[in-house]
């Protein structure tokens, strides 16, 4: 799960290197963000929002701990969210968009839930910090809380994330995300910078939260056999 973390941040910014095991995996995947201590734009920092939302962490941390309580399941979906927004243009919170055309459209994103959370927590984080924070700096600190909340390790997350000015197309989404019947070496070949271990490993993902009959029962029955 924590491999999962390090893909989504690959794919949304910088590549990463190795590692196979969870916690390498994750390490692996601070190491190749960019590390930039001054603020510059377009530039990720471990410190971007030291002046201008220096509770950013707190806040986030204290609104979480509100829907882990109500909702168990809840770490789960946003680590696939971050996947799904990270997976389709980048980590741009382009996820949270609705039209009858965004990339919520497309069936790729069947069982995304928890959308509502991140803006509630972006409205908690607009009175504590006014225009400060992209909601995409919302998304990715939320997965990182929700895999350290599920017994995985804390990660250190470089910040400063843009939303997105566009609406990617559901088109997008389903050209970037993958289908529950992608064959194995074509989702090998879609984490591309990763090793074949690695590409499995990020699928340990899936030990957490749900997932819905439909989508697996073909792995587990010839549909040609009726009994
Ligand atoms: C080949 C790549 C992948 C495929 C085909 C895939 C497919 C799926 C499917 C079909 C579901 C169930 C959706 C449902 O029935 O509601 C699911 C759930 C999930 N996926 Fe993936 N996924 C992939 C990669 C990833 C990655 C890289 C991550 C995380 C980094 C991830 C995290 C999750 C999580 C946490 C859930 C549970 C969500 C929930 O409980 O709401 N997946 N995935």
């Amino acid at each position: 799960m924590l491999q999962l973390l390090a893909v989504l941040i690959l794919s949304c910014r910088r590549k990463m290197e190795r590692p196979f095991p969870l916690i390498l995996l994750i390490a692996t995947l601070v190491m190749a963000m960019p590390l930039s201590f001054g603020v510059e734009e377009n530039q990720l920092s471990y410190n971007y929002y030291m002046f201008s939302c220096p509770n950013l962490e707190t806040v986030i941390q204290k609104e979480l701990l509100r829907v882990f309580l109500l909702n168990p399941t809840a770490p789960a979906a946003f680590l696939r969210l971050m996947f799904h927004d990270c997976q389709v243009q980048g980590c741009d919170a382009s996820i949270l968009l609705d039209s009858e055309t965004s990339e919520m459209a497309s069936s790729r994103n069947f069982g995304i839930r928890m959308r509502e959370a991140i803006s509630n927590i972006k409205s908690t984080l607009e009175e504590e910090c006014p225009g400060q924070v992209s909601c995409a700096d919302i998304i990715v600190p939320v997965a990182k809380e929700s895999v350290s909340y599920t017994g995985g390790p804390q990660i250190q997350i470089p910040l400063g994330r843009k939303d997105t000015k566009t609406t990617p197309s559901f088109k997008e989404a389903d050209a970037k995300l993958p289908p529950p019947s992608i064959p194995v070496d074509e989702f090998i070949s879609l984490f591309k910078g990763m090793s074949i271990e690695e590409s499995v490993s990020i699928l340990g993902a899936h030990t957490l939260g749900v997932g819905h009959c439909l989508n697996i029962v073909g792995r587990l029955y010839d549909p040609t056999q009726r009994t």
